[in-house]
This record gives C-alpha cells, sequence and structure tokens, in this order.
C-alpha cells in the first residue's frame, strides 16, 4: 500500500495537467452554424464503440494521448489508465487495476455525445486511485475540467472540494418537493433495454423539482458537490466517470453509496451521490421503486 502525504500539492499539478488540454479539447468543438456539416463530422471521424450509443472521437483519443504525456511528467513511472487505450478491455482493465496500489485514470471526453452534438455539457476527468490498508480502492485526488465554462471542479481526499479556487459545500435541501436530481442512462446499458432507469425517471420526477439528465457523470457529480442539484444515480458506469466526481461530493460534505446503501465498488460502477439530507429517502425510493413490478 502507498501513502502519499503531498494530496493538496497533487491536486494543484493535476489542475495545472488537466487544464493544458483546453485549446485541444477545444480544436474538435464548435458551436458555429453548421457545427453538424459533413465537414464537422469528418474533423471528429466519430465512431461507436460498444454499441450505437457509446461514441468516441479523434479528439477522446487525442486528449488522452495528450493528457497521458503530461501526467508523466508530473508524476513521472506512475501507473495512467486512459478510457480511450482500454475501449473493448474493460472487464480485463478491471480486474489488472485491482491489482495496483495506485493508479491515475483518465476520461479525457466524458460526454462524449454531447461534444459532438455541440452541446455544451462536457469535460475533461482526471483521477488518482489508491489502496488503503484494507484493500479499498478509492479516489484520492480528482480534477474535472469544464472548457466550456471554464469551470476546473477538484478535490483532494481530506483537504475539501474547489471549484475555481473557492471551497465547494453541498446543497442544504432536505425535503424531495425542493430537490432538483439528475441521472443517466448509460450507454453500457444499451443492449439490454433500460425499464427500471425510465420508472426511476419518471416516479422521482413526479416528487421532486426534476430530475435532469445532462449526459456527464463526472460533471453530473460535480454539480452535487457544487450544491447545483442535490442527488444523483446511474449504473454501469465505468470507474473513471465517477472517481472526481465521487470525491468531490464527499469532500463537499455529502455522501456516496451503492443503491441500496453500501460502500462504493468503484469497478461495479453504481453509484448514488447525495447533499446527505436526502440520503435516505433516496435509497428508500430506489429500493421501492426497484421492488415495484415492471410496468415498461
Ligand atoms: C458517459 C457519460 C454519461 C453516462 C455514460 C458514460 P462518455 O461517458 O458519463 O453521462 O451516462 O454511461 O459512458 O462515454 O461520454 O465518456
Ligand atoms: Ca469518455
Amino acid at each position: 500500500m502507498k501513502v502519499y502525504h503531498d494530496l493538496v500539492q497533487r491536486r494543484r499539478y493535476l489542475e495545472e495537467v488537466v487544464l493544458s488540454a483546453r485549446s485541444l479539447l477545444m480544436e474538435g468543438y464548435t458551436t458555429a452554424p453548421g457545427s453538424q456539416s459533413e465537414q464537422q463530422k469528418s474533423k471528429l471521424k466519430i465512431s461507436a464503440k460498444s454499441s450505437f450509443k457509446d461514441l468516441v472521437t479523434v479528439y477522446d483519443q487525442k486528449v488522452e494521448e495528450f493528457l497521458k504525456e503530461a501526467l508523466r511528467k508530473v508524476f513521472p513511472g506512475e501507473n495512467i489508465v486512459g478510457e480511450e487505450t482500454l475501449a473493448g478491455m474493460r472487464q480485463d482493465a478491471f480486474e489488472a487495476c485491482k491489482n495496483l496500489d495506485a493508479f491515475w485514470m483518465i476520461d479525457p471526453i466524458d460526454g462524449t455525445t454531447n461534444y459532438s452534438r455541440s452541446y455544451p455539457f462536457f469535460c475533461s476527468t482526471v483521477t488518482l486511485m489508491l489502496k488503503n490498508a484494507q484493500g479499498y480502492v478509492e479516489p484520492v485526488v480528482g480534477v474535472t475540467f469544464d472548457p466550456t465554462r471554464n469551470e476546473v471542479f477538484s478535490a483532494s481526499k481530506g483537504g475539501g472540494a474547489w471549484l475555481n479556487g473557492v471551497q465547494l459545500k453541498v446543497s442544504s435541501v432536505q425535503t424531495p418537493e425542493e430537490s432538483l436530481l439528475v441521472t443517466g442512462f448509460a450507454s453500457e446499458r444499451a443492449q439490454q433495454g433500460d425499464g427500471l432507469a425510465y420508472k426511476l425517471f419518471s416516479e422521482l420526477t413526479k416528487l421532486t423539482l426534476g430530475v435532469r439528465r445532462d449526459g456527464s457523470a463526472a460533471l453530473d457529480l460535480a454539480y452535487v458537490a457544487a450544491g447545483r442539484l442535490d442527488a444523483y444515480w446511474e449504473w454501469g458506469l465505468a470507474p473513471w466517470d465517477i472517481g472526481a466526481g465521487a470525491l468531490m461530493v464527499e469532500e463537499a460534505a455529502g455522501l456516496n453509496s451503492t443503491h441500496d446503501g453500501q460502500k462504493v465498488d468503484y469497478f461495479r460502477g453504481e453509484i448514488l451521490s447525495t447533499n446527505a439530507l436526502l440520503h435516505k429517502w433516496m435509497l428508500y425510493k430506489l429500493k421501492e421503486v426497484k421492488n415495484e413490478p415492471a410496468r415498461y
């Protein structure tokens, strides 16, 4: 087991690393008229991975390579895994990562569908994962960068969560009627049909101010940490989608668990993250809706 005594310093270096990818990230993004032109599409070289809903562009690959190189310079010799390099061998990669004491995870573009459609809700997100004394692999440093709003969300274990240098705190919303939630429909689940997710979306929409579906798990979690949203749930995710954001939620005094209240297993990709005040209610609703007979 590794011990790092410099997590705050690592967070600051990581912010610089992720910010340095900004111009490359924005090179492939446009909101100009004609953003869906054949010319733009051929610039992005969009292709599908596990299903037609799981997209990748050449900029996902370029930004991943760029971030890997930048991380290697600042943290030489440390393990780095990236979403695009591992495409198609996800499970094997997860097994290999479980044997490591520490590793960096890169999701070069979280929200690739949004990116490719000029919808301004995507980010780069990088996390340092560390195995603790009990053998549990958890995020200890994370940065999520939204280049369209120039927002840098970051956190380090025990060192707080931050947005452009201002400390974050989850919302103080206590009642479902005042709450604004967010979820996602993971592309990983596309093949199986997503009836349960639609059911939860529909039930929770009725009981709250609403449920957003924004298409970037990492930003959804950063927004819970920032108090813009009160709870997020999803499953079928990869550790690089949720590592940094879950740490932000925890450091902003929120709570993370699985949908049945257990400790999050980042390789299982199921998470409920809340402002802590709504956690019990969310757990209750998830259980209740999951146990109802399916209507879809
Ligand atoms: C996706 C986003 C989305 C979630 C998907 C992820 P990607 O990441 O986080 O919100 O619902 O499951 O795969 O593919 O754009 O990096
Ligand atoms: Ca991605």
